[in-house]
């Protein structure tokens, strides 16, 4: 049923197929184990192969004559800035500022926080920690220090890397107080912390772990590459999983650089010199693979924009910068394409730009509705392609090829056919492999291809029970889905706790936590209602406990302030509904589906398993009374 015969092969002849690609990239040796199977069904890459992720985004670009092209361009619209760094000059960043983390004692194997907004150093950071070994975590800048103080108690890291502050629309965001309070909020401390003074006529080292990042990089301590094994870790990627502790997903080095490689040439069909704008955060895995390595490796120019689709400064910031950079291959969240939908449904901001070399808009990171998916493609007129993937993954799961001359059409609603090496199925509850339109958990077969994940963080047995073990010989993805009769696949949404809040992933487990802890609250339960911009937000019911005399406004304003300061605006919680009892089965367990269907003013039948059906009365009418829900959305 596939249309692409690549797909046939990487499933059928894994190990030649991997290969292959592998030889496309230059391998200080090249590997002899292909696919090596380990314990408890995970497996391993290229594992005698010797490489370095700095070398081939940076060195291996220069020895192909790349040198004096652009390698990043950085546009900054909130500072109305537009830097161009060469290949050549992102070499001297990263080298002597991997001569600083040397220098600091940082060796291969260390870990390495990073967090940073938008602006080149970040991405010096990576590719320094990746030319030592150096495993580095990028935390996004929009999480509160709590998030970032779990990160580092888990990820030890040795240095942290951060800046003075990042800017949010037009407000500055500072950093430091944030670092400050993380650090002393987590039990372990790093040794140092460099930190990027964008203002540098208030360079403020208040503590004496703190080093100012252009004093000790004008030092020019330099280090050279260092070869390590395809399986060394390149990074951490801490994720929402279902409770209040992140899972750092780790990454290997050669097998994510092959399938990288890949998607480059295939999936985006995005070339040496040509220009790849992945308009997401370095704090996210799509701004790993798709700011960073893939179009970096790829020898193309890569777009860093530190600005968001609207008001920075209108509507048609994106546009402007595909026609002032000559964008080919554009990357983005369908948030961001509903706020400017929002704003200029008409494309009166769109049209004023030249786009003929935009050839391919790519949405990922939540469900794309089908009148976003409309909207975009017959305003820009270039195929629009959703893809899914997952901070697990890596890189794309579901998409089209688009160097396929035979690839079909993406459809609207779909995120399209499996990629090369995913042998995609959805399953029943017992694990049957079912049909066309039968809806289930959304499974890959096993082996993964190279890139996906290859262990969690600190967990050694944490890849299995979390994701190998519901369906023996699957990797569970935790989203729900179906595919139709021509092959497309949907994906529905997650099957677990986790939410998708404007493309950022998080837990409502966590928010859970967070509620409960609160002193007025005995119960709780956290749901992700439908947001038409955002895609969806979560709101929190509450039971409080017995003599509470606080208002409910009192109660509303806490619980958000909590939620805010321990996981950070991003999380966009706004309401808190108080409920004098939560729908639950006989056997306990809180029916959190039909709060959201409540809250979202879906019907649905009464579960036959509810302890007290009135209590779904009550939340209405408290959902009601206050006011909160789909039909009082602002
Ligand atoms: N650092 C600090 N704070 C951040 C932040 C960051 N990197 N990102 C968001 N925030 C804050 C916002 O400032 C806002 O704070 P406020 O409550 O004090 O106003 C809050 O988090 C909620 O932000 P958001 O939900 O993004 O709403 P918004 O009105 O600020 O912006 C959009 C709306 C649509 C412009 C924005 O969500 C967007 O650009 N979305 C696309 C996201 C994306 O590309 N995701 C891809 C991940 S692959
Ligand atoms: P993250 O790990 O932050 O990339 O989030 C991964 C999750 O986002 C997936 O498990 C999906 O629930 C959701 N997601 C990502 N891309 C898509 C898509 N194209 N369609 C639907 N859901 C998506």
């Amino acid at each position: 049923m596939h249309y692409s015969t690549d797909y046939k092969n990487s499933i059928e002849n894994k190990s030649d197929f991997w290969k292959q690609q592998a030889s496309k990239l230059y391998w200080k040796k090249f590997p002899e184990m292909i696919l090596n199977s380990k314990d408890d069904n995970a497996y391993d890459w290229f594992s005698d192969g010797l490489t370095n992720m700095s070398y081939l985004c940076i060195d291996a670009q220069i020895e192909q004559g790349r040198g004096n092209q652009t390698a990043i361009i950085y546009d900054s619209p909130v500072t109305n800035i537009i830097q161009k760094i060469s290949y050549i000059d992102l070499k001297e960043e990263v080298e002597n500022l991997a001569g600083v983390l040397r220098h600091k004692g940082l060796r291969k194997g260390d870990t390495c926080i990073i967090y940073m907004p938008m602006i080149p150093q970040a991405v010096f950071s990576m590719l320094a920690c990746a030319r030592l070994g150096v495993i580095h975590s990028v935390v996004f800048g929009g999480f509160a220090p709590n998030e970032l103080a779990l990160r580092i108690e888990d990820a030890k890291p040795k240095m942290i890397i951060s800046a003075d502050f990042g800017i949010e629309f037009d407000k500055k965001i500072y950093y430091k107080p944030l670092l400050d309070d993380a650090i002393n909020l987590s039990n372990y401390k790093p040794q140092n912390c460099l930190i990027y003074h964008r203002d540098v006529e208030n360079v403020v080292l208040d503590n004496k772990i703190y080093l100012d990042y252009v004093s000790e990089v004008c030092k020019k301590y330099t280090a050279s590459v260092e070869w390590f094994s395809s399986t060394h870790p390149l990074y951490i990627l801490y994720t929402s999983g279902t409770t209040g502790k992140p899972k750092g997903i780790v990454r290997d080095t050669g097998g994510y650089a092959t399938a990288l490689k890949y998607t480059m040439d295939h999936i985006y069909n995005t070339h040496a010199g040509e220009v790849f704008w992945a308009a997401s955060d370095v704090g996210w895995v799509v701004g790993h693979s798709y700011i960073v390595y893939g179009p970096l490796l790829q020898g193309c120019t890569t777009v860093l924009f530190e600005g968001k689709p609207i008001r920075t400064p209108d509507a048609g910031t994106f546009w402007r910068v595909c026609h002032q950079h000559q964008v080919k291959t554009m990357f983005t969240a369908p948030t961001a394409i509903r706020a400017i939908k929002k704003e200029d449904f008409e494309g009166v901001f769109l049209n004023k730009y030249d786009l003929s070399n935009l050839r391919y808009l790519f949405l990922a990171g939540e469900r794309c509705d089908p009148a976003t998916f409309d909207w975009a493609k017959s305003r820009l007129q270039i195929p629009v392609i959703d893809h899914w993937w997952q901070t697990e993954s890596g890189w794309p799961m579901l998409a089209l090829e688009m160097s396929n001359p035979t690839s079909p059409n993406p459809k609207a609603g779909s995120s399209n056919y499996p990629v090369s090496g995913f042998d995609v199925q959805i399953l029943d509850e017992e694990g049957n492999v079912l049909n066309a339109h039968q809806e289930g958990f959304v499974a890959i077969k096993l082996p993964l291809p190279p890139g996906c994940l290859i262990a969690l963080w600190n967990q050694p047995h944490g890849f299995h029970q979390s994701y190998l073990s519901k369906f023996e010989g699957y990797y569970l993805a935790g989203d729900g889905g179906y595919f139709d009769e021509e092959g497309y696949f949907y994906i529905m949404g997650r099957i677990d706790d986790v939410i998708n809040v404007a493309g950022h992933r998080l837990s409502t487990g966590e928010m859970e936590e967070i509620l409960a802890s609160h002193p007025d609250i005995a119960e709780c339960a956290v749901v992700g209602i439908d947001d038409a911009l955002r895609g969806q937000r979560p709101i929190g019911f509450v039971v409080l406990k017995d003599q509470v005399e606080k208002s409910l406004e009192q109660i509303q304003e806490e619980t958000i302030q909590k939620i805010r300061s321990y996981i950070g605006a991003v999380a966009f919680y706004r309401n808190t509904v108080v409920v004098k009892r939560l729908p639950k089965t006989r056997s306990g367990k809180i029916l959190r589906k039909n709060l959201r269907m409540l809250a979202d003013a879906i019907e649905f039948t009464i579960p036959s398993t509810i302890d007290d059906p009135v209590i779904l009365d009550e939340i209405k009418e408290a959902l009601e009374m206050q006011k909160i829900g789909k039909m009082f959305d602002i």
